[in-house]
């Protein structure tokens, strides 16, 4: 049992910990696997084929367990560190002390949008992308997007998902009408950016947290973190709601096969979501 902390809080050493770990793990070739691993699992709701990690009900655990086991690999190179979480409703500026230079280091440069400073820049010599859609070696980002401003979901936007006392629904996917899942996770958004908060936080760091191999950028674990967080969250405001779907779709649901129900193992490690509903066997957030 350990914990995660809010970024925001750790000291000094704590976070040349972190970032000593995750250095660490990328010069193993073990960071790279997880981003391929990530790669892997973007499947869309337009491909006829089960989706595990996005548009689809098992977004929350697919990611824990995915959390879990990065956490894990840090913890192989120093036992006293866990994923921090970024409460992006709070940190919501480019100016936050997590994109300072002894942590995440800050936003893209004009043009090619190169992250120049912190540890995670490639001018450094420790950050180097291997993974990707396109070209380039180098992290990219574009903090708030100032031509095409976007701003990071509210504490109100999470109210209202949060408040949501279903956990899913029909058609399971990046379409589904209401749910704390998609309200979460941010799809089906329209002109209704409430319901953008996940993805929106993506998009507002830019660059490659915008696609497939995300995790390239090391804020997406502090991202995640805090998504299970309000996940956890959630769970405690609605004891009485559970994860949906609950039991296997019939194979007349077009739906069936593509989704996983509460005790349907999810790949790569074949770990029902009904084994990762309660996260305080293994961390708790402080
Ligand atoms: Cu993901
Ligand atoms: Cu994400």
């Amino acid at each position: 049992m350990y914990t995660r902390a809010n970024q925001r809080n750790l000291t000094r050493a704590q976070k040349r910990r972190f970032v000593d770990a995750v250095l660490a793990l990328k010069r193993s070739g073990r960071y790279d696997e997880f981003v391929r691993m990530h790669g892997q699992f973007y499947v869309t709701d337009a491909e006829d084929r089960a989706r595990a990690a996005h548009m689809t009900p098992s977004f929350f655990p697919w990611h824990r367990r995915y959390l879990l086991e990065f956490e894990r690999a840090l913890q192989q190179i120093d036992p006293g560190v866990s994923v921090p979480y970024w409460d992006w409703t709070v940190d919501n500026s480019p100016t936050s002390s997590l994109w300072a230079e002894d942590f995440m280091g800050g936003t893209g440069r004009l043009g090619d949008r190169q992250v120049m400073t912190g540890p995670f820049a490639h001018t450094n010599g420790n950050w180097r992308i291997n993974s990707r859609i396109t070209d380039g070696k180098f992290l990219t980002r574009d903090l708030g997007r100032p031509r095409d401003p976007v701003a990071l979901p509210t504490k109100e936007d999470v109210a209202r998902a949060l408040a949501d006392p279903v956990y899913d629904t029909a058609p399971w996917d990046s379409t589904a009408p209401r749910g704390f899942r998609n309200t979460i996770e941010g799809w089906n958004g329209g002109a209704e950016a409430r319901w953008l908060n996940h993805n929106r936080v993506h998009r507002w760091v830019g660059g490659l947290m915008m696609g497939a191999t995300s995790p390239n950028d090391p804020v997406f674990w502090l991202h995640h973190a805090f998504v299970d967080l309000l996940w956890a969250r959630w769970q405690a405001a609605h004891p009485e709601s559970g994860y949906l779907p609950a039991k296997p779709l019939p194979s007349s649901d077009p739906a069936a096969g593509q989704v996983f129900a509460a005790d349907q193992p999810l790949p790569p490690w074949d770990v029902k979501p009904s084994a990762l509903l309660d996260h305080s066997r293994y961390y708790r957030y402080v």
